[in-house]
């Protein structure tokens, strides 16, 4: 089965912004994205490696799997040929039955994408695509650094509560911070 999905949305500069699924053709597209995210050392998990071509294909040839085997929804942003930003839901599978309704969520857009309502719009969509494809899934959890104001109150916005966290269980810029653990029934 495909599993199609567009849409487009239009920022305050006319920018044209679409969402899609990806496919195995933006490995590379997908590998520039990531790698940006990872030099800018901003609030995601890479903090600087770089990921090669075979990587990259590797890691989207299993997501690909899981999202046909509907255990996880990937929205891709794409603007004038570049991948832009990216939100995933993913079934967690590695508690085999006993979590299979739980699913965690990832957001990231480029800078310069930021702070225009694109975020809140994306994962918006990437939360009903999940509802919709990943059968079975009753709440979404998502870690958040503590510092990253911005990202916390987007959660709060769409509804994600914080239920907990690893004090100290981050190593960001240096310095140790909380990891905050946000909940969401869906
Ligand atoms: C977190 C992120 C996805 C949010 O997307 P975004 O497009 O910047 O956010 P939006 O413009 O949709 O704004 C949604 C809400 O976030 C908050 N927000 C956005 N920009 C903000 C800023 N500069 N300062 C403080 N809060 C801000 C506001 O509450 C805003 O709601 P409002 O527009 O009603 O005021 C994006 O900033 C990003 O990719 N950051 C870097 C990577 C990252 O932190 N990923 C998440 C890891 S948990």
């Amino acid at each position: 089965m495909k599993i199609e999905f567009t849409k487009t949305v239009q920022l305050v500069n006319n920018q044209k912004v679409s969402f899609r699924y990806p496919s195995i053709n933006d490995v590379n597209t997908l590998r520039t994205f990531i790698n940006k995210l990872s030099k800018e050392d901003t609030f995601i998990i890479m903090s600087g490696e770089i990921i090669s071509v075979r990587e990259e294909s590797a890691y989207l040839k299993k997501n690909l799997k899981k999202i046909a085997q509907g255990d996880m929804v990937i929205l891709i942003c794409e603007s004038a040929g570049r991948i832009i930003g990216s939100a995933s839901v993913e079934r967690n599978t590695q508690k085999r039955k006993r979590a299979r309704h739980v699913g965690s969520f990832g957001i990231s857009l480029l800078p310069e994408f930021r702070g225009q309502g694109l975020g809140k719009r994306l994962m918006e969509e990437a939360l009903t695509e999940a509802k919709k494809r990943i059968v079975g899934l009753k709440m979404v959890t998502l870690d958040v650094f503590a510092p990253n104001s911005t990202a916390i109150d987007l959660y709060r916005k769409i509804g994600f509560q914080e239920v907990g966290g690893i004090p100290q269980g981050i190593l960001f810029h240096g310095q140790y911070v909380d990891l905050i653990i946000m909940w969401k029934a869906v």
